[in-house]
């Protein structure tokens, strides 16, 4: 039997550590976002560590990284299980890379112990998570499920004017296989929860049931640029003045939606940027999650109605642009069904649990079965530095994975038959 079977804790951490230290910044996290020279490092690093652990690592066109371990039965469909080495530009240690390594680490006690599976095992670092530098994010896995378009994602440009594509090649990671180019018996995501949850109710698993809705926007008020010195206030038609009014009003209708919404006001752009001119034009990024549809549609509706009436009223045009979108999901119950088996067979205190943070298993969940493992951080803190995940918790999580895939890469049905 394999129930006694534990991945090695130590090297796991060490691994973290060490690829903590690219991109490392002085207050403890990492700036690894994605097609940088870091990620460049990060992927190299890992890439290499996959190839010791005498796996098959295949690139794809949009920079997804795959690495294969063989199944007892090749022909059978790989079990995948992996999540992103990008990072926000003040990101943690954890975030996405924890569930790269945590894959790796399977695959190595799976090695250690000389024990095959039916299914092959594939780990992936899925390009672009994060969305930080190229938005929309969750890019590898949203051009690999074909909901995000490769031509388009290619195409997209960053602050600086750099075009993905050229930093994809730039980084050596413009892979020649075509993304889809084949489907999954099931897909697992382990990730650290990002938020205050487990922590507070003292369990060190989380099985998560599904993903909360979110929406990408734009928020664009255009005005007229004027002298801030000479121009008098009533004469000026001022996008500051008007985003002041919309954005109290969006945080009021989010209010409403207690305590589930979430509105988020991320970047803000005003041209030309100039300390003495009052702005021509100011652009304001808005994520607003909720797990429900309709409240989604809802506040679309009212946050275009707001901008309306708002932009008009100080002589200005208002402009909501939706960029991206994402229903909420709901994860497979046979994934969560395996994961849960796992949970109980080592003796975790575990909770069901929706995610409040975007994953690449989103999108995983329109091609197969796919399911998620959360584990705490500490005060809930993620995008930030300081982020933090314990160690026996890292290991823990990382057991739990350990038999999740062992059971959906054996199952019942193709296991040998006994004499
Ligand atoms: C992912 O990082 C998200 O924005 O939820
Ligand atoms: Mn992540
Ligand atoms: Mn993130």
């Amino acid at each position: 039997m394999n129930d006694k079977l534990r991945i090695n804790g130590d090297r796991l951490l060490e691994r973290l550590m060490t690829m903590a230290k690219i991109g490392s910044t002085p207050k403890g996290g990492v700036c690894r976002v994605a097609l940088s020279d870091e990620d460049k490092s990060g992927r190299d690093l890992f890439a290499e560590w996959c190839r010791v652990a005498g796996c098959d690592v295949r690139i794809d066109r949009v920079g997804n990284i795959f690495a294969r371990r063989r199944g007892l039965r090749d022909d059978l469909l790989p079990v995948l299980t992996g999540s992103h080495l990008d990072s926000q530009p003040t990101g943690g240690k954890y975030d996405g890379v924890y569930g790269v390594l945590a894959a790796l680490a399977v695959i190595e006690t799976l090695d250690d112990a000389g024990i095959e599976t039916q299914h092959p095992v594939e780990i992936v670092s899925w390009t672009n998570e994060e969305g930080a530098r190229f938005a929309p994010g969750l890019t590898g896995s949203g051009v690999y499920t074909g909901h995000l378009s490769l031509d388009q994602m290619l195409g997209t440009i960053d602050k600086q004017g750099l075009k993905f594509d050229d930093e994809l090649q730039r980084i050596g990671y413009a892979g020649e296989i075509q993304p889809g180019d084949q489907c999954f018996a099931a897909a697992i995501e382990i990730h650290i929860e990002q938020g205050p949850v487990l922590e507070a109710e003292k369990k060190v698993i989380g099985i998560v049931s599904g993903v909360q809705g979110m929406r990408w926007y734009d928020l664009v008020f255009t005005g007229q640029e004027a002298h801030a010195g000479t121009t008098p206030m009533d004469r000026r038609r001022d996008p500051a003045a008007a985003a002041v009014r919309v954005l109290q009003q969006i945080y009021a209708l989010n209010d409403k939606h207690a305590p589930h919404g979430r509105a988020t006001f991320g970047d803000f752009k005003a041209e030309p940027g100039s300390r003495n001119t009052v702005p021509g034009r100011l652009i304001i990024s808005l994520d607003f999650r909720h797990p429900d549809s309709a409240i989604l549609d809802e506040v679309d509706r009212e946050i275009r109605s707001i901008m309306n009436r708002e932009c008009h009223e100080i002589g200005l045009e208002g402009q909501v642009d939706e960029i991206w979108s994402m229903p909420p999901v709901t994860f497979s119950t046979q994934c969560r069904s395996a994961i849960q088996r796992s949970v109980d067979m080592l003796g975790y205190p575990s909770m069901e649990m929706i995610s409040g943070a975007g994953h690449d298993a989103m999108y995983l969940s329109s091609i197969t079965p796919t399911g998620m493992i959360f584990i705490p951080c500490k005060d809930g803190l993620s995008h930030n530095e300081l982020e933090h995940a314990e160690p026996e918790n890292l290991v823990a999580g990382s057991n739990v994975l350990l038999h999740t895939i062992l059971d959906l890469a054996n199952p019942q049905s193709e296991k040998p038959k006994v004499q």
